[in-house]
């Protein structure tokens, strides 16, 4: 006979299983992070030479620039003497050479009985500046050897003429004002004398 089949108790039925949820794919491990080394960064070998040349010459463009910017303030002027000035009065001079502004103002006085004049100093020759030599009582010129006796009127080397003279009158005041920008000139050559024209000399 057949087993009859006993109805299952509600302890023996078992409980519908709930689909078990697929796990989510999972991702693939991460590659470990390279460590940032200082051989990373740092470049070396031709980098390196590379880069260092490249900033000299930024750092050579730059420098260039501001030495350049600075040189505006210092301009290349070439600062001349003063050309109209007063050198005193007439009384002031003895006779003879006075040598005190030369330097200064590249001239000489020079007293002669009644009368006082103003030397340019320069060499008619070739343009140097002679020197007074009190002892000889003439300028001689040191570049070729031209001389020139006290009122500067040449007589030795290479000079063609005497050295000229300088525009002279009085101020207001009785100083002799001096302007080495007029200059009087005696040169037989050309014909041309202008040592007696009036203010290339004072009375005195
Ligand atoms: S420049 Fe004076 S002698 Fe030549």
């Amino acid at each position: 006979m057949a087993d009859q089949i006993e109805p299952k108790s509600a302890d023996n039925v078992a409980a519908p299983v709930a689909p078990v949820a697929a796990d989510p794919p999972k991702a693939p491990p991460a590659a470990p992070a390279k460590k940032v080394t200082a051989s990373a960064t740092t470049p070396s070998g031709p980098d390196k030479t590379r880069r260092t040349i490249i900033w000299s010459l930024v750092w050579g463009y730059f420098g260039v620039n501001f030495l350049m910017f600075l040189r505006f303030f210092f301009p290349r002027t070439l600062f001349e003497p003063k050309t109209i000035f007063s050198i005193g009065y007439p009384q002031d001079f003895g006779l003879g050479v006075e040598t005190k502004y030369q330097r200064e103002f590249r001239i000489w006085v020079d007293k002669v009985p009644g009368r006082i004049f103003v030397i340019y100093a320069r060499c008619t020759h070739l343009g140097c500046t002679p020197d007074w030599k009190p002892a000889e009582n003439k300028f001689k010129c040191p570049c070729h050897g031209s001389g020139y006796d006290s009122e500067a009127i040449n007589f030795e080397g290479p000079a063609p003429r005497p050295m000229d003279r300088c525009h002279v009158e009085l101020d207001a005041t009785g100083q002799i004002v001096v302007d080495t920008n007029r200059l009087y000139v005696r040169d037989p050559k050309a014909g041309r004398d202008e040592f007696d024209s009036p203010g290339s000399y004072l009375p005195a």
